[in-house]
């Protein structure tokens, strides 16, 4: 069985081939070449806008499922460059539904928290999405027409992503925070934004797991706790033995020149809970469990 998984290099691919190449023939495809992959991994260098180019690696890999997590996702790059994102998050999730949606197959794409407008928190599968920003409003409109193509398919909403990149590049607050730590540089986080964090190793076996079952629809995926990010940081830096003294709060939402975030946009994760055999972990478990795994155990 072939798992095709996009955006290959990104933080949250990693940690899905890791989980991923232990049952299924895996693929992944980054507008970048990869480097250092496993073995038995496959890496394909294209970008995805490329229409013509994606219809010829879905003929020549065949893939049975797809998990697609390559997007524009810095925030702020999309509120300023909004074109671009339309055509990155919305346009290519599209493409690549067409495809699935043509093969009969199960695509599985990464949408996030932040489709709330955080308002009220604690959000379930069953609350409905309102876009603070511009990113949200691409995420929105995958999910639609991720959902409307196939009940094979599957809305996976991350909350925010803890952990140390597993390969590639990965984008980590986690790493970039415990670098900072160490040398002694102060590091700044918003209070105003309470999340419940996943961390990426759960979220590559969750994501893994999906494409693997039965389940369509929408699924949350994110941690136990539901916590602000400013006291995250303190509870990471106290636990790893850094001074929490360098930990600084700010309000994301009083920055000027910046994207509004939603404040609240925890999630319950009931529905993940009581569909998965991979557990959905606390701040801490997540923490011990990302900061120990070794891609050449698992
Ligand atoms: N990380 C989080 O906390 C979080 C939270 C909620 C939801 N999500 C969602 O989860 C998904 C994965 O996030 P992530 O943190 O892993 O993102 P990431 O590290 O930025 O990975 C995305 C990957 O996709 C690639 N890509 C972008 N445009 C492409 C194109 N046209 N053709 C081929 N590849 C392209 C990127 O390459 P370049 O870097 O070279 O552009 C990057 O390697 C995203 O959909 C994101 O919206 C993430």
């Amino acid at each position: 069985m072939r798992l095709l998984i996009t955006g290959l290099n990104g933080f949250v691919a990693g940690s899905i081939v890791a989980q991923a190449r232990k049952t299924w023939e895996v693929h992944g495809v980054d507008i970048t070449e990869a480097m250092g992959l496993p073995t038995n991994v496959h890496g394909h260098q294209l970008d995805l806008m490329d229409k013509d180019k994606v219809a010829a690696l879905f003929h020549q890999i065949s893939p049975n499922a797809v998990i697609h997590t390559a997007a524009m996702a810095n925030i702020d790059v999309c509120e300023n460059n909004k074109e671009l994102a339309w055509k990155v998050n919305v346009e290519i999730t599209e493409t690549i539904t067409g495809l699935c949606q043509t093969k009969g197959i199960k695509m599985i794409v990464c949408s996030t928290d932040t489709v709330f407008d955080g308002e009220k928190g604690h959000y379930s599968e069953t609350d409905l999405p309102a876009a603070v920003n511009h990113y949200a409003k691409t995420k929105i409109e995958a999910e639609r027409i991720v959902l409307a193509a196939s009940s094979k398919n599957v809305v996976a909403r991350l909350s925010l992503v803890m952990g140390m990149p597993v390969m590639g590049k990965g984008n980590s607050f986690l790493a970039e925070t415990i670098e900072r730590l160490k040398r002694g540089e102060k590091v700044k986080f918003p209070e105003n934004e309470i999340r419940t964090p996943i961390d990426v190793v759960t979220l590559g076996a969750a994501l893994t797991e999906l494409a693997g079952n039965d389940f369509g629809g929408i699924i949350h995926l994110s941690g136990n706790t539901r916590i602000n990010r400013y006291e995250m940081a303190i509870h990471i830096a106290k636990t790893l033995g850094y001074d929490a003294g360098l930990v600084e709060g700010t309000n994301s939402n009083a920055l000027a020149g910046r994207a509004p975030r939603p404040n609240d946009a925890s999630m319950e994760n009931g529905l993940a809970k009581s569909i998965l055999k991979t557990p959905m972990l606390t701040l801490d478990e997540g923490l011990n469990l990302t900061l120990n795994f070794k891609l050449e155990e698992n």
